[in-house]
């Protein structure tokens, strides 16, 4: 993209003033390290902060299962984040005080019939392909790490990387470490209008106020390209994907499974607190926020098959939330054509997994002026360009 400033080689000092629109795990993150490196950085959430798809996640950090052939591309990023999060989560709890929960029992694959078999026998060969480092498992190989599965396993595979850690207790991780590194969250205070003039962002606009920023992060989600001032040449091609969620009460001192499965229709992630996660739609439908009976339907139905004794668990929380879906499903990462102004959004199904690595590199781009190797691929330059129509 012409005019795209990623070439400055030298660390900008002083240290620039940083306003972050949006307060989920990649602004937070950001403004966790810009905030440990000096920087005066505002995080303006409209909202309560790590109440979006933050809250809505899983929290797998599922770089090994979830690839999708279509999105190879994306995989250095998300092994990248993946080898990150044991020492981001070891440095965000001694940070924060408080408890990220994250988990290394890995996840499980499991094909139920046998023309799952097939399908996760394909599935295999691209996470061999790959180099991921996931093994077969035969059905009682399977059987012996979760014995509450359904007998009936047709086949099986074992991720040892892909872990999880909860979300939620990672946002409030995020608010505290911010808060103690001296940043500042403005809560229930939604940016009203970026401020850009001259080609450059000067700041935001926040309850008809100007609040000026030498830098501003756009990491506002789903909602990233709705963000008025927003010059159209810019705007992140960023829409709501819905998903539907629900959690099951196990009995924390004797849980169904301590793997996380994923089954051919749903994913079942369980919680130290006894909680069981079972996600998720996915769905073209806006930001519709309804749970429909089709949804839930779907989830518990993918739930009992692969685990039976779900049956007998309550339903204790059902949500939906919006994964921020770029055109690609790639994340959409670093400076723009309207110097200042950079977007940390578009992170779609994996923002939890991504959030190490796109708060180190962006952070590391707003210190230094430079696009960390790693990110470059990632550019809102990736996509065909958009006239300017105003600014
Ligand atoms: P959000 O958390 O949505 O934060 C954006 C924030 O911006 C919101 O709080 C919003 O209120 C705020 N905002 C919007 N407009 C404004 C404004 N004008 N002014 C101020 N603030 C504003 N990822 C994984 O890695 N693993 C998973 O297992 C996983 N499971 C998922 C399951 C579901 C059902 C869903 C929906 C998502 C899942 N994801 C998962 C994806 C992950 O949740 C997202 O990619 C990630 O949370 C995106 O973080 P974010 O900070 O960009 O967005
Ligand atoms: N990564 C799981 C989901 O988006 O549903």
């Amino acid at each position: 993209m012409s005019g795209v400033s990623s070439s400055v080689s030298s660390p900008r000092s002083p240290r620039p003033t940083v306003a972050i629109v949006g307060g989920g795990v990649i602004g937070l993150s950001i403004g966790w390290r810009l905030a440990q490196a000096g920087c005066t950085v505002d995080v303006y959430e409209r909202g309560r902060a790590g109440q979006g798809a933050t809250f809505a996640a899983a929290g797998m950090l599922a770089a090994g299962v979830e690839v999708e052939p279509s999105e190879e591309g994306l995989l250095p990023l998300t092994l990248r984040s993946q080898e990150l999060w044991p020492d981001f989560a070891r440095e965000l709890e001694a940070a924060s005080g408080r408890s990220v929960g994250y988990r290394a029992e890995g996840t499980v694959v499991v094909a139920l019939t046998r023309d799952d078999a097939e399908q996760l026998r394909f599935t295999f060969e691209l996470y061999e392909r790959l180099g991921l480092a996931i093994e077969w498992l035969s059905a009682a190989d399977a059987l012996r790490r979760e014995p509450m599965l359904h007998p009936r396993l047709a086949a099986a595979c074992y991720s040892a990387a892909d872990h999880q850690v909860d979300n939620r207790r990672v946002a409030l991780a995020l608010i505290e470490a911010f808060r103690r590194a001296g940043g500042r969250l403005h809560e229930e205070t939604g940016v009203d209008s970026l401020d850009v003039e001259g080609g450059r962002a000067r700041g935001v606009t926040v309850r008809g106020e100007r609040r000026p920023a030498d830098i501003v992060v756009l990491a506002a989600g789903a909602w990233s390209r709705d963000i008025p001032g927003l010059p159209l040449a810019v705007r992140p091609p960023v829409r709501p994907v819905k998903g539907q969620m629900m959690a099951l009460g196990m009995d924390a001192s004797r849980p169904l499974i301590t793997h996380v499965i994923w089954a051919p229709k749903a994913y079942l992630v369980p919680r130290s607190d006894g909680r069981l996660i079972i996600g998720a739609t996915t769905e073209e439908r806006g930001f519709d926020t309804s749970i429909t009976a089709g949804g839930t339907l779907a989830l518990l139905d993918g739930a009992w098959r692969v685990l039976p004794g779900i049956e007998e668990l309550p339903i204790v929380e059902q949500w939906v939330g919006f994964r921020p879906g770029s055109r690609d499903d790639a994340p959409i990462l670093g400076p723009t054509s309207v110097e200042g102004l950079v977007l940390a959004t578009g992170h779609h199904r994996n923002g939890i997994l991504l959030t190490p690595v796109t708060a180190q590199g962006i952070a590391s781009y707003i210190l230094t002026g430079q696009v960390p190797d790693a990110l470059r691929a990632f550019g809102l330059d990736r996509f065909p360009q958009r006239k300017e129509t105003t600014s």
